[in-house]
């Protein structure tokens, strides 16, 4: 059927008006214009679409049901331009992301992948650790946030997207690491690397060893995941740090995960944002994109049971 859309509008306005002439007024068109296109259509289709009534004019069961699919026609379109509208918007969004210094392992693949969906997408990503976070959202710094603990609290909406497991590294030579189910008992005869106060890692650590009514003693503090890698590695004690961190280390056997009681500790990521803010349209498909791929994108090693 060789119907244009202008066709399609200027039927569907006859048939609400059921008038030419009010038709042709609210189209700014001459009434043979309209009726032009109505015979040029009727034509077309092979039927009548309205039979004259004494003055009036009434749809004929052809003309029901085609006005039934132009407006659906026209809804579809209204829609269509919307989301288009929404998309150029999209495209020339600004993203500004803030993420807790252990998701940066991760944020870069994330932001990435979502990069290669919305071309023109500009971003901004701060990295910082949970306290830093939770100023930036005091004081709406951010747009969406990519944290290990929410902050509990009612201005924000807090949705998580992943598992985010807590392990035990080791050299590849410690004593520990052939062992399996070591006591957590034992482990506070070993030298921890603790992360900085303020990290949110470290306040999971904390609360899980106080939990079970044990002090680790003999910590030595170090203010990111990277420097307690290193000290793992070169022998100054055991770490615990998130399985994200640590990916390449395993990979190249560099360093191990122990096989301890209670372990892993059981965590997961969250996809913040200030409640009531209105999130701009990038922020919003940026948060969709998190919560329904990030898994697709981020290796979550399964190490337990081994
Ligand atoms: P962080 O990570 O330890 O770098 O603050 C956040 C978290 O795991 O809660």
């Amino acid at each position: 059927m060789n119907i244009t859309l202008r066709q399609l509008k200027v039927f569907e306005t006859v048939a609400r008006h059921q008038s030419f002439t009010r038709a042709a007024e609210a189209l700014y068109l001459s009434q043979p214009a309209v009726s032009m296109q109505i015979k040029q259509m009727e034509r077309i289709i092979g039927l009548p679409l309205f039979e004259q009534v004494g003055k009036r004019i009434t749809l004929t069961e052809a003309g029901r049901e085609m006005y039934r699919y132009s407006r659906a026609i026209a809804a579809q379109l209204a829609e269509a331009k919307q989301v288009m509208e929404e998309l150029k918007g999209m495209e020339q969004g600004h993203l500004i992301v803030t993420v807790a210094s252990t998701v940066n392992y991760f944020a870069a693949r994330l932001l990435a992948a979502f990069c290669r969906r919305y071309t023109q997408v500009r971003v901004s990503l701060d990295v910082t650790n949970r306290e830093g976070l939770l100023a930036q959202l005091d004081v709406n710094e951010t747009d969406i946030v990519l944290m290990g603990k929410p902050p509990e609290r009612s201005d924000v909406i807090a949705e998580p997207f992943m598992s985010n497991p807590l392990v035990i590294i080791a050299p590849a030579e410690h004593h520990l690491v052939q062992r399996s189910q070591v006591p957590i008992a034992q482990l506070q005869r070993e030298r921890f690397l603790m992360r900085e106060q303020g990290s949110g890692t470290r306040s999971a650590i904390e609360r899980f060893f106080a939990n079970r009514g044990i002090r680790l003693s003999g910590s030595m503090e170090m203010s990111s995941n990277e420097a307690i890698k290193q000290g793992v590695e070169a022998g100054l004690g055991l770490g615990i740090v998130s399985i994200h961190t640590v990916e390449l280390e395993l990979e190249a056997g560099r360093l191990a995960i122990l096989d301890a009681q209670c372990f892993p500790i059981r965590r997961r990521w969250y996809v913040v944002h200030r409640r009531g803010k209105r999130l701009p349209m990038v922020a919003r498909a940026f948060r969709d994109f998190v919560l329904s791929e990030a898994e697709r994108f981020v290796r979550t090693p399964n190490v337990f049971p081994r």
